[in-house]
């Protein structure tokens, strides 16, 4: 058997041309959805996905800035940037890349950032409204982007045993806390496991919904999935690869291949969640500029 394809490309257009005839009705109101992207040092991914959310921005006819700082930009400066946006009333939206160079405390930056310009959702403020089931609460993007994804793909999460692989803040966590959320895309019953779990294999096969967000390439194989199951990859990695003209190629964190013989349906990477991301960011953008206007 061979799964079925989750095809996170389609999907992501379709919202985010939703987005754009949002962006046009705030626009009619005399309000333009307005994003900041603030970027510190040249972390080469971190430059391919900020690109990416400016481009998408201006794509739906939102106002977008990027600031690029250098990489020893100090936290004070960075705090400075940070103060600057959320006075800026043409900022509705704002995100701080991750990771941060180490010499900066990246907690301390995000409880800078104004909840209500916060669409990351990393704000303590704004991960409590989301633990709390508040709808005001801003779902951080990658998750929020799984949770479209089985939705619109009729991915049944009611009573459904959810596994997530990774514990982070980013991914893991609020994956978590959207799944165990009553309502749409929720209700499930969710194990979170991670890099010191005790049998992870064996909790991986209980899920009817795995999602892998560990950052390890290829780490899930097909022996640690239940024939049927729905396999979610998160995962973006660079491996070696001397026969692509890059020096390097894209893999998620599941074995492909393999798993696809096993699973009901699969993401793929690229093509899958990482595409949605930039779609629910812009969606929170959106929800921001309602919100401050
Ligand atoms: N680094 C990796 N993913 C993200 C994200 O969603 N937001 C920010 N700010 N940094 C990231």
């Amino acid at each position: 058997m061979s799964a079925r394809v989750l095809d996170g490309g389609v999907l992501a257009d379709a919202i985010r041309a939703e987005v754009a005839d949002e962006a046009k009705a705030l626009l009619a109101r005399g309000v333009q959805p307005g994003l900041a992207v603030v970027i510190v040092g040249e972390d080469p991914a971190s430059q391919v996905y900020v690109r990416s959310k400016g481009k998408a921005c201006m794509e739906a006819g939102m106002h977008s800035e990027t600031i690029r700082l250098p990489a020893e930009t100090s936290e004070a400066e960075l705090l400075a940037v940070v103060d600057r946006l959320n006075a800026d009333p043409k900022i509705h939206g704002m995100l701080v890349q991750l990771p941060l160079p180490t010499h900066i405390d990246a907690d301390r930056v995000l409880l800078r950032i104004d909840p209500r310009k916060d669409v990351d959702g990393f704000h303590p403020v704004n991960v409590g409204r989301l633990v709390i089931g508040d709808p005001a609460a801003f779902k951080p993007a990658t998750p929020y982007g799984v949770q479209e994804m089985l939705i619109r793909n009729r991915i049944e999460t009611k009573g459904a045993n959810a596994v997530v692989v990774g514990r982070s803040n980013i991914v893991g966590k609020p994956m978590a806390n959207l799944l165990i959320q009553p309502g749409k895309g929720g209700d499930a019953t969710v194990t979170v496991c991670h890099s010191k779990s005790r049998d992870l294999p064996g909790i991986c096969r209980s899920a009817d919904i795995l999602v892998v967000a560990i950052g390890r390439p290829e780490f899930v194989t097909a022996d640690m999935v239940r024939p049927g199951a729905v396999v979610i990859d998160v995962g973006i990695n660079r491996v070696p690869d001397a026969t692509n003209a890059k020096g390097y190629r894209i893999v998620g964190d599941v074995a492909y291949e393999p798993v696809a013989q096993v699973a009901g349906a699969i993401t793929p990477v690229p093509g899958g969640v990482g595409r949605m991301t930039i779609a629910m960011l812009l969606k929170n953008t959106i929800q921001a500029a309602r919100l401050q206007s």
